[in-house]
């Protein structure tokens, strides 16, 4: 992942504000200023997403995470102009998408950001095949061809050899194959995914997790997620946006959320997180080269702190963390259980 590319998406002082008269909102710092349910019982104004900004960079996995309500939907949504933004801007490769025509809206959605939805919209009447070309036909793409490259996305999903079944023979986590499949169809730069995974039994969920695992890793596909699900946002997400009441409250990794969050509500929300699970290496050693020339079983600094303990525990002695062949610095025992305890200084001075 590059994070010195172009953003995808740059969202600046983003709002939706839902109700009558709903533009003077964000221009009056009066009403910005109120708490949402002083908002709705002055104004008879939701605001969903309030002032919220940030990048999605080219190959990364962004996750908006928050509670029912706290308006996920509402803000991807925005993205595209499936629901017209009520302030701020938003540019897609540094194009402003609040300035498209009618047709560069279609072009953006069809070709460039497709979305994958919660219920997966298939067409009942049509194969699986089917299904997934669709969005090739409605592309114009000619017969053949969009038989072929749905052939190709179905494979690639796992379905091989469901092609000509219809959506009602098959299981909820197949169908959301599907879905996914004809997202990634039409080849599109960033994937938009409203909480795909909610309504599936936690196993199925979890094979369609470690898919989207996968294609990023194959892929490098850029991705949008959305979820409620923590333990979901940080298994999928390069970085988080935590939204509350509309707003983002922190923007940050996984390790980073977890391990410094940014205020009460966010050190609640984390509270039970295993953090050996989150936290890295990297945060918990003691900087500063160990001085020796080669170093068995050493460890990557991205390695989670739970294999480090491992590592540790089985070799009796402290472990180097290296990358390109330098040792960055050190971990032993104690370093590694005060992260878990969550008492060891995060950014110590090197
Ligand atoms: N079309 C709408 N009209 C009025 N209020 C809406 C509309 N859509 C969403 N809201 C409100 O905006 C807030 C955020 O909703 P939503 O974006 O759906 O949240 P989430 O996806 O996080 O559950 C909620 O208070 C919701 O009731
Ligand atoms: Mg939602």
């Amino acid at each position: 992942m590059s994070t010195t590319a172009a953003p995808v998406f740059s969202v600046q002082g983003l709002w939706k504000v839902f109700g009558p008269k709903a533009d003077r909102v964000p221009e009056d710092p009066e009403l910005t200023g109120l708490e949402p349910a002083e908002l709705r019982t002055r104004t008879g104004c939701t605001a969903a997403v309030r002032d919220v900004s940030f990048d999605v960079r080219k190959g990364e996995v962004f996750v908006v995470m928050g509670l029912s309500g706290s308006g996920k939907s509402t803000l991807v949504r925005c993205l595209t102009r499936l629901i017209e933004p009520t302030a701020g801007t938003i540019a897609i490769d540094g194009e402003d998408v609040r300035a498209m025509d009618r047709a560069r809206l279609r072009e953006l959605r069809r070709h460039r950001a497709a979305m994958v939805f919660q219920h997966f919209g298939l067409l009942p009447h049509r194969t699986v095949l089917d299904n997934v070309a669709y969005g090739l036909e409605i592309q114009g793409v000619r017969k053949t061809e969009r038989r072929e490259r749905a052939a190709s996305v179905v494979a690639k999903v796992g379905l091989e050899g469901m092609e000509k079944r219809r959506p009602s023979q098959l299981s909820g986590g197949q169908r959301q194959r599907v879905g996914l499949a004809r997202a990634l169809a039409v080849d599109p730069e960033v994937l938009l995914f409203d909480e795909p995974f909610s309504a599936l039994d936690p196993l199925i969920r979890r094979d369609m997790q470690d898919e989207v695992v996968r294609l990023h890793r194959e892929e490098g596909r850029t991705m949008v997620f959305i979820t409620h699900d923590l333990s979901e946002a940080l298994k999928l997400g390069d970085r988080i946006a935590l939204m509350r009441d509309g707003r983002v409250v922190q923007l940050g990794t996984p390790e980073e959320i977890v391990g410094s969050p940014a205020d009460d509500y966010v050190r609640e929300f984390v509270r039970d997180v295993p953090r050996e699970q989150v936290m890295t290496v990297r945060t918990a050693m003691k900087p500063g080269g160990c001085g020796a020339a080669d170093h068995p079983d050493a460890l990557t600094p991205d390695a989670v702190v739970a294999d480090a303990i491992r590592t540790v525990a089985r070799n009796g002695r402290p472990a180097c963390v290296v990358e390109n062949g330098r040792c960055l610095g050190v971990v032993d025992h104690e370093r590694l259980l005060g992260v878990v305890a969550g008492t060891e200084q995060l950014r110590e001075a090197a």
